[in-house]
């Protein structure tokens, strides 16, 4: 197991992966209990982690992501959707272990925050699948894999593709397996200073 400052400081974007490399299926769920348990506003937890097996649907999805390898040779290829109404379906239930007094007032104030915010339901499916991705990959990366996350593809066709709900979106690609060739050159991170703002911008 890698630790977590040294899989986050170390990871790249894989661009090639070796398609021989099967993961043992106790260690993609292992991985993808990982991401389960990234953070979501309310505890809704509106990412749908869709795991693409087929290595034919692979190939057409590799078509509509303009052809980028890494989508047939990941050993595992995940698309990572958002449940926009996740909020709407019973949100008693993502309070379901927690005191019965904290769900009711939960569920009351989810239903309250979100209601007729239809640009804020879309948002936040997005972020909190963003959080998962990231758990996925330093996931991926503690059980010795690397991985790249994706959004080079027709949002559409894919959608088609994988059955999209009507009320779901598609929010990234997460690719993982063995890395089978050197990184191209990194483009570099911005200084911290540019990054990090001290309480207001100027
Ligand atoms: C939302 C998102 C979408 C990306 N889409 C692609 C992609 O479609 N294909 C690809 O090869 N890399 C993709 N990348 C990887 C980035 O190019 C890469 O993370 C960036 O250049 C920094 O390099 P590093 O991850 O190796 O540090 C994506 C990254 C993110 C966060």
């Amino acid at each position: 197991m890698t630790d977590i400052l040294t899989a986050i400081a170390e990871r790249r974007a894989a661009k090639r992966f070796d398609p021989t490399v099967v993961i043992p299926d106790h260690e993609l769920r292992a991985i993808l209990d990982a991401g389960r348990q990234a953070p979501t506003a309310f505890n809704i937890q509106h990412w749908r982690f869709v795991v693409i097996s087929d290595p034919e649907l692979r190939k057409e999805i590799r078509a509509a992501s303009w052809n980028q390898p890494q989508v047939e040779e990941a050993s595992a290829l995940i698309v990572l959707c958002a449940d926009v109404k996740a909020w709407a379906k019973n949100p008693a239930r993502y309070w379901a272990a927690a005191p019965e007094k904290m769900q009711t007032s939960y569920a009351s104030m989810i239903e309250k925050v979100y209601t007729g915010n239809e640009q804020f339901q879309r948002d936040e499916g997005i972020r909190s699948a963003g959080m998962a991705a990231y758990a996925l990959m330093l996931a991926a990366a503690a059980h010795g894999y690397q991985s790249c996350p994706m959004d080079g593809f027709d949002f559409e066709a894919v959608g088609k593709l994988i059955n999209l709900p009507d009320d779901h979106e598609i929010v990234m690609f997460v690719a993982i397996g063995k890395n089978a060739a050197e990184y191209p050159p990194h483009g570099g991170q911005l200084p911290l200073e540019e990054t990090v703002i001290e309480n207001r911008f100027s």
